[in-house]
């Protein structure tokens, strides 16, 4: 069968032509057996921790209000919380969890970077954030416990939303599809449809997949930026062919042709545009917590070279993003952590097999400048060895 693990009885091209940005899709026993990479008990430990995103949601029993509350919390916040009708969240769980980053590994037949994070709930009965839409694409995974998911409509900015919560509420929402999903489910919501997940029993923890899309507003301001903070003030509009016009206050057809031709220049200059993409899409989630390359251990060439012959492997950092590009001419770049690096024809499918495959072994590490490559990313922090 042409299925592929977690998509159950479907193929890959079947859920990208069909489901992916489209539809939902329920999968039945996507997990078969699934053990929670990360306890109840870890996440609590998590949301206390001070450079952890989390958040506390609580429902009023009537269903009508949501309480916000932002981490990190203190153990103290856990006993004194009621005994239902609570939800608590924790975004990138991926990045302080090895275990829970390698569930990641199973979501690689979409790109790399278009996967945000893995956030992990886990609620009391009753508990949910209410009705709502995400831009994003999403994979749940139910861990533990059984969660009513109800989906329908399509949502948009401008839609109506309640203006006295402090979690977007879509109101007199209607659902149009209800799932009940058990350990091992998986549900995929595609952007802005509307959702509601209402945890059916206590201990009810969900995995999300959550995918990122830059928005076109950042995809133009960002690139703008990059551009604009190469130039020096000298580069101007300038006109040195300039002639008597009748109007002075006319803007002519022709200023404006030379304004396109400015804009258009860059986007035509030859790799300004897919340097700042790469740069960009491998910009770390919490980039301003990046440890100094000071305060870690550095490594020399040598003393990776006999890491690696001594059968030693190395890993991405969990909360590093890599990427490449392929030139004509077989070459690369390697983009990681927002560094770009050129890479030769030779080392390419080094590039290519440390973006891609789940750890590095000296089978991948094929020449010296590869080495020295990985050195570097071991010296930024970028990649780890094994303990
Ligand atoms: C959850 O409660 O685990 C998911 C929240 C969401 O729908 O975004
Ligand atoms: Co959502």
């Amino acid at each position: 069968m042409n299925s592929h693990f977690p998509l159950g009885d479907i193929s890959v091209e079947t859920f990208l032509r069909e489901y992916w940005q489209k539809k939902p899709l329920l999968i039945r026993n996507a997990f078969p057996e699934f053990e929670p990479p990360v306890s109840a008990d870890e996440l609590a430990g998590l949301a206390c921790e001070e450079e952890v995103e989390s958040r506390l949601v609580i429902q009023d029993p009537t269903g009508e209000q949501w309480e916000l509350e932002n981490g990190p919390f203190s153990d103290e916040r856990f006993s004194n919380l009621p005994d239902s009708h609570w939800t608590l969240l924790v975004q990138a769980v991926d990045h302080w969890s090895p275990e829970a980053n390698a569930l990641l590994e199973q979501f690689r037949f979409i790109p790399s970077w278009r996967i945000d994070d893995l956030m992990v709930s886990y609620a009391t009965k009753g508990g949910g954030v209410g009705p709502h839409y995400d831009n994003y694409d999403v994979f749940l995974i139910q861990a533990t416990g059984q969660r009513r998911w109800e989906v329908g409509g399509i949502f948009g900015e401008d839609s109506p939303r309640r203006n006295d919560t402090p979690v977007m509420i879509l109101p007199e929402w209607d659902a149009e599809q209800t799932y009940f999903l058990n350990p091992g489910d998986m549900l995929y919501i595609p952007p802005r449809l509307g959702h509601n997940g209402t945890a059916e029993s206590d201990d009810c923890m969900t995995y999300s997949v959550g995918f990122r899309a830059p928005s076109h507003a950042d995809i133009l301001r960002q690139f703008t930026d990059f551009v604009g903070d190469q130039l020096k003030s000298e580069t101007r509009y300038s006109d040195p062919e300039l002639t008597l016009q009748k109007s002075p206050g006319l803007i002519r057809q022709s200023d404006m042709e030379k304004v396109r031709s400015i804009m258009t220049g860059y986007l035509n200059e030859p790799e300004l545009l897919e340097n700042w993409f790469g740069q960009f899409m491998t910009e770390q989630k919490y980039a301003e917590q990046a440890d100094s390359p000071e305060e870690t251990e550095q490594y020399s060439v040598e003393e990776l070279t006999e890491y690696l012959q001594d059968g030693g492997l190395i890993y991405r950092s969990e909360g590093s993003r890599f990427a490449y590009r392929e030139r004509t001419d077989g070459s690369v770049v390697l983009y990681v952590n927002s560094e770009a690096c050129e890479i030769s024809q030779e080392s390419a499918p080094f590039a290519r097999s440390l973006c891609d495959l789940p750890t590095i072994s000296a089978e991948q590490v094929n020449n010296t400048e590869a080495l020295e490559v990985l050195t570097e990313l071991y010296n930024m922090d970028a990649v780890y060895a094994e303990e």
